[in-house]
């Protein structure tokens, strides 16, 4: 593996192939592009996921790759089946995770024993049985809480606002943690808002944007909170996989943390004007803001996601309009897959 990727396109389809690579939540939103991108690059692949019906996981992401991966049904939490599972593979994708930031605040324990407890034993096991496997984490910009600057940079102060984002942050610094004192080679990728096929669309426990494209689908009106006035970015899927493999392909990334992020900054309310001009049906209604969301709510956001560019030569391709395009037209042809 080589120490900067720099855009080589070519270095990075063969950097997988006949890698035993090991992705956690697999059967998720994340997870399952990253496995198709993986399969392509002629990698052998083997997903984790527990497929909880609350959760984002959902055997229809695999269609076309079901007979090209191994999928152990298993929860992150089980340490024997952690255990077994990280022996045997070269690369680790950990993007398993409870993804809702209102339910962390009603149901802390559970989050805490995903996104922080769970993340520390799989560590602890590739420390024991397997200490040279490689680690991307995925993590979130909701680690930096409400941002003091703008774009928000690596070295932003972190001040979660809520349980989800306390224990992901936890989740993130024991990755670090284990490459600065095991050597064991991980990185984290701090995520912002990323959508596309795939993405959670039957209710809002992963991002409005979900709830607003099924709505849009079926043509009913969308709602935007408050003013909308939010500044936000956000990822296409496609983008943030390229990002997981220059991640783990690069030595470079060892210890490190990068942000992902996009390059067009837009208002909610824009977003939403936008999203009903591309599926060319539904309509906006402004309304109050639920006060459980206000609370935990980041305002503006927007990432600087300069040192990614620099060390791995990551940037995004897929342009607001293009990307909401495809992801209209996927739930337009598979959304019985995806809401009843
Ligand atoms: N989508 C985003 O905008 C975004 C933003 C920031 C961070 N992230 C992070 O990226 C990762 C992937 O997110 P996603 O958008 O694909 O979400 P997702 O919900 O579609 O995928 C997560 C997967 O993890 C699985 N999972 C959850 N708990 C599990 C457990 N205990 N054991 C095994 N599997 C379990 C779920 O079944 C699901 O398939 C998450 O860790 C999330 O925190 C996502």
């Amino acid at each position: 593996m080589r120490s900067r990727v720099e855009g080589d396109r070519e270095h990075l389809d063969r950097a997988f192939a006949g890698k035993r690579v090991l992705i956690s939540g697999g059967a998720g939103f994340i997870g399952s592009h990253l496995a198709r991108a993986l399969v392509a690059r002629k990698a052998d692949v083997t997903l984790v996921d527990s497929l909880i019906p609350e959760y984002g996981g959902n055997l229809f992401n695999l269609h076309g790759i079901e007979d090209r991966v191994r999928l152990n049904i298993a929860d992150v939490r089980d340490e024997h089946s952690m255990k077994y599972l990280v022996k045997s593979h070269q690369v680790f994708f950990n993007l398993a995770g409870q993804t809702s930031h209102l339910d962390s605040m009603s149901d802390p324990y559970t989050d805490l024993d995903i996104n922080c407890r769970a993340q520390l034993s799989m560590l602890e096991a590739c420390r024991k049985e397997n200490p040279t496997i490689r680690i991307v984490f995925a993590s979130t910009r909701q680690i930096y809480g409400k941002a003091a600057r703008l774009p928000v940079d690596e070295r932003h102060p972190l001040a979660p606002i809520d349980v989800n984002g306390i224990n992901k942050m936890a989740g993130e610094w024991y990755h670090v943690l284990f490459s600065r004192v095991y050597g064991i080679p991980t990185c984290a990728l701090r995520l912002t808002n990323t959508y596309g096929p795939g993405m959670r669309v039957k209710d809002a426990r992963q991002t409005f944007l979900g709830v607003w494209i099924r709505r849009l689908v079926e043509g009913e009106p969308i709602e935007v909170y408050g003013d909308g006035e939010q500044l936000r970015d956000f990822t296409f899927v496609d983008d943030a996989v390229d990002a997981f493999l220059r991640a783990a392909a690069c030595d470079g990334s060892a210890g490190e943390v990068f942000n992902l992020g996009g390059d067009e900054r837009i208002s909610l309310r824009d977003l939403a004007r936008l999203a009903v001009e591309v599926a060319g049906q539904g309509e906006i209604h402004h309304v109050p803001f639920p006060p459980a969301r206000k609370a935990i709510d980041i305002g503006d956001y927007y990432a600087d996601y300069a040192h990614i560019r620099e060390t791995l030569g990551w940037m995004p391709h897929v342009a607001l309009r293009e990307g909401l395009t495809r992801t209209l037209a996927f739930y337009r042809q598979h959304r019985a897959h995806y809401w009843a």
